[in-house]
């Protein structure tokens, strides 16, 4: 079984989260092309019939995805359609407990798969990081605002990661589960 996963990224944690996910699969023994949607030219053909199964990842930015990521779901949505699909997407707000914020999710994600037209089997919320050592001057003032309204104390000259390793790992496991679309 040979599996995409197509990921975008603005600071890096998703990246990070992309490649876990590769050396996972492949230690089971599939195989696994990794696709950073940053480096795709709009006119590159990705041939999604040399793919079983595709993983998309991006992550939340003032509530909002990655537009080449949207991109590419809607421009290969149908072939996507017909493959087992995991969604990742990557936030802070899947780090906390706020019923809010995770309704946001929801619907944050839901929101992608109507405007895309890709109806992945499976959307997983993947909690990121504060990745201070990359926010210049506002963005690191932004976070750590964020930080301190949630009632986190972060250190603003390293980062801090929330995401789940060993949840990722299970899920890597054993997905594409059995079922039509994984
Ligand atoms: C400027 C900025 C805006 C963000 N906006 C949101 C947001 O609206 N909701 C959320 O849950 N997380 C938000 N985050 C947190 C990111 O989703 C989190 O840091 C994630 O790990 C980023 O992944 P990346 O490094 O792959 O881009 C924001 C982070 C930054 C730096």
């Amino acid at each position: 079984m040979t599996v995409l996963i197509a990921y975008a990224t603005t600071e890096g944690q998703t990246r990070k989260i992309a490649r876990f996910c590769a050396d996972h699969l492949i230690a089971r023994g599939l195989s696994v092309e990794l696709l950073p949607l940053a480096d795709l030219e709009d006119e590159d053909h990705v041939d999604m019939a040399r793919f079983d199964a595709a993983i998309l990842a991006g992550s939340l930015h003032g509530m909002r995805l990655q537009p080449q990521l949207v991109r590419f779901a809607a421009r290969h949505a149908a072939a996507l359609n017909d493959r087992p699909g995991l969604f990742l997407m990557v936030s802070l707000a899947a780090a906390g407990n706020d019923p809010q914020e995770h309704k946001d999710l929801a619907r944050l994600s839901s929101e992608f798969a109507e405007t895309s037209g890709w109806a992945p089997g499976k959307v997983v919320h993947v909690a990121g990081a504060f990745r201070f050592t990359q926010y210049d001057f506002f963005k690191s003032l932004a976070m750590r605002w964020i930080a301190h309204s949630k009632g986190e104390v972060v250190d603003p000259h390293a980062d801090r990661e929330y995401t789940d390793w060993a949840a990722l790992a299970d899920l890597m496991a054993r997905w594409p589960d059995a079922g039509p679309k994984g």
